[in-house]
Parts: C-alpha cells; structure tokens; sequence
C-alpha cells in the first residue's frame, strides 16, 4: 500500500493506493467510524463496485444508498437538494459519513453535500476515474454548478481519506482513460522533469495498464497535487499553475458545448497551444514542445481546433476565465521541463494567430 499524506495546516489526511484495495477488508480500517454511513454513486459504477464497498463498511452501522443520474448536470442545486433530502429524511448527523464512489462528478457533489450538511460531516473519497483519481478528489475542492456557470458554489472541504484502487480503471471507457491521462501530462510538465522521462519511458505499460505502473503514476500525481495544496490550500499562489493549459481548455469546452470535449481532451490541446506560444515568444524552446505533442499523441488526444470554433470567440470566452484578475488574462505558461509560471497576456493578436495556427476559424 502507497500512501500520500495530504498535510494541511490544521488538517492531515492520507491518499492510500493498492491495486485490489476495493475487494480487500483491511480497507475498512482506512474508514471513519460512524453508525451511519451514505454511499454516494451512479448506477454504472454501483453496478461495478458497490457490493465491494458494502462489505468494508462494519455490519453494526446502517448504510444509506444515493444512486444520481451519470451526467455533468447531477451536479445541480436540485440534485444537492434531493441528497439532502433523502440523508436528512434518513437523520444522518454529523458523526455520520459520506463515501463518494465514483469519478469526478458524483465527488464534487457528494464532497459538497459533506461540506454542508450539519456544517460538515465525514467524508471518504474512493475515486473511479483515472481524472479523479489524478485530480479532483485531491485537494478539497468541492462544487456543483449554477445555471450562470460550472463549479460556481463551493467550498473547500477536506476528506477523511481518498481510497485509491488503479484496478477500476480497467472498466474505464477508454476515452475517458485517455482524457486522465491529459491531466497525468501536465503534472509531467510543471512540477517535475524527472516525472516526465518516467512518463515517456512507461507509456506501453500505461496504456496495458501494468498495475504496478499504474500505482506509481497515480502516486507521483498526487505527490505532486498534494504538496502544491499543502503549500496554497486556497489557491492563492502556486496552485495555480496546477491551471497549465485550462483557459484554453476552458474556451474549448465551452465553445464544443459542455460534455463535447471531455476535460483532458481540452488540456491536452490547451498545454500544446500554451506551450507554443511559450515557444513563439522565446520563452521556452522547440524540443520541449515536441516532447509535449508526442506524449498527447501517444494517448491518443487530440491536438487541433476543429475550424468551425471560431478563433474570436475562443478569444472572448478565455476573457471570461474566473482565474483571470481585472479582466486581464492570466496564463499558466512553461519556461522548460518542469516550471512554468503565471503570466498576464494581454496581446490578442498573438493568441488569434496562434488559435488559427491550431485550426480554429476566424
Ligand atoms: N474538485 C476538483 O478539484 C476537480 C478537478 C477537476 C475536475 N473536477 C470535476 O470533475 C468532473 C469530471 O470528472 P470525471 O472526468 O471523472 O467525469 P465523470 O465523473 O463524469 O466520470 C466519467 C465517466 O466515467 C464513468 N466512470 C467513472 N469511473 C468508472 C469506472 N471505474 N468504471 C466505469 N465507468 C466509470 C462515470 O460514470 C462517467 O460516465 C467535472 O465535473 C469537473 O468539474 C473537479
């Protein structure tokens, strides 16, 4: 067993990797006590692993079953609503704890319930998608979504523990795999060159999902996650440049309508265009971006614009990124393998060239 400490200034928490750790009963050790317990799910992930979860969970407690719809938009103020409902109806308490089984979706919302109810009760977090096990479920964020815009009410709210078992990635649609794997790159180029010759070095066993292979790149993503959090818990200074490639991604999505693109496949196209530019501009040279395009190609992301996304209106939806300060972008640009920093752009010639460059219309 692998395990990352997340340590925050009044709170440290562990990130425990096993491959198989689901089906194994020492992982019940890793849970809270409680009498009351919420297993926060979809029917496809349910379908795969919720009898494992119920058999960790110790035969006295009761256990509340919430099955949302397997979409972006469970994460809406009337599906938090219903969770409510339904654990309130149930007198879940503050002592009682919620375990969020799925991938980033069904752990935003199931963290932000947690966050709320009774002021904050316990929470677990047993990640299912490589991006959740990657990212979201790292760092205590938790959000759902407001119909002006994704991830507008939240709050920081930190697990008790985050149960990792690389095993479920194998009943992981392969594109979604891949769209993980967007995030798996970018921690490879801002924090740590070593992380990205290993990566280069590793891709047939990630992509034949060599259990070993897999703890230690789930591992080192967190590692690395959880230092820049421990050291910026409220993003407030390095987390930010966790944001490599993401306001370009962010316009993509947006653009594509959201679910389109899926978020990885956005990030990998974001880093390329943010790496170029980097390039354009000298502050970073070629080889560093060649490196870039054949890890993204290698797992099969994407690396143009399709051109019916106009370059202009890329342009206008980056302007409205929330991590842009008084209407000035902020870009997370890299300066060579394993730093980047934050930059303020504001030359929009440049960036219409560079999204026409990429493929994008006018
Ligand atoms: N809190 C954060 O810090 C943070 C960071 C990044 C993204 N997010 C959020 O995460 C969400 C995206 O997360 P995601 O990419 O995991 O999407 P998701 O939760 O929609 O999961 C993707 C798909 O894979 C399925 N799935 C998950 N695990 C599976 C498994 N083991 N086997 C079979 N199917 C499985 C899901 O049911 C879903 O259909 C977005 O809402 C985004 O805003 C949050």
């Amino acid at each position: 067993m692998v395990t990352v400490t997340v340590d925050l200034s009044e709170k440290k928490y562990g990130i425990e990797i096993t491959a198989n750790s689901l089906t194994s009963k020492k992982s019940s050790q890793l849970l809270p006590v409680s009498n009351q317990y919420a297993i926060i799910s979809n029917e496809l992930i349910a379908g795969h692993y919720l009898q494992s979860i119920k058999r960790l969970i110790p035969e006295k407690a009761s256990v509340i079953i919430c099955l949302i719809p397997d979409s972006e938009k469970s994460k809406s103020p009337e599906q938090y609503l219903k969770l409510l409902d339904q654990l309130l109806s149930e007198k879940f308490n503050r002592s009682s704890t919620i375990i969020a089984l799925g991938g980033g979706v069904v752990g935003d919302i199931a963290g932000f319930v947690a966050a709320t109810l009774h002021r904050g009760c316990n929470l677990v977090q047993i990640p299912t998608s490589l991006l959740a096990q990657v990212d979201s479920s790292v760092g205590g964020k938790t959000a759902i979504n407001h119909s002006s815009g994704k991830n507008l009410i939240g709050s920081f709210y930190q697990p008790k523990v985050v149960i990792i078992d690389p095993e479920t990635l194998k009943t992981l649609d392969k594109r979604q795999f891949a769209s993980g794997m967007g995030e798996v790159i970018k921690y490879a180029f801002i924090h740590d060159s070593s992380f990205l010759v290993w990566l280069e070095n590793n891709i047939d066993s990630i992509l034949s999902f060599d259990a070993t292979i897999l703890e230690s790149m789930i591992e080192h993503c967190c590692k690395v996650k959880a230092a820049v959090v421990s050291a910026d818990e409220r993003e407030e200074g390095q987390r930010v440049l966790l944001n490599f490639g993401h306001t370009f991604a962010h316009a993509i999505e947006n653009i594509a309508g959201y679910g389109n693109w899926l978020h990885g496949e956005a990030v990998a196209v974001g880093m390329l265009l943010a790496s170029k530019l980097a390039v354009n501009n000298k502050l970073m040279n070629e080889e560093f971006f060649e490196r870039l395009i054949i890890l993204i190609k290698a797992f099969d992301l994407p690396t143009v614009i399709p051109d019916e996304f106009s370059a202009q209106k890329l342009l206008s939806s980056m302007y409205r990124d929330k991590k842009n300060l008084d209407n000035k972008m902020q870009l997370i640009l890299p300066r060579a393998a394993g730093h980047s920093e934050s930059v303020t752009w504001n030359d929009d010639t440049s960036l219409l060239k560079l999204l026409q460059s990429f493929g994008a219309g006018k």
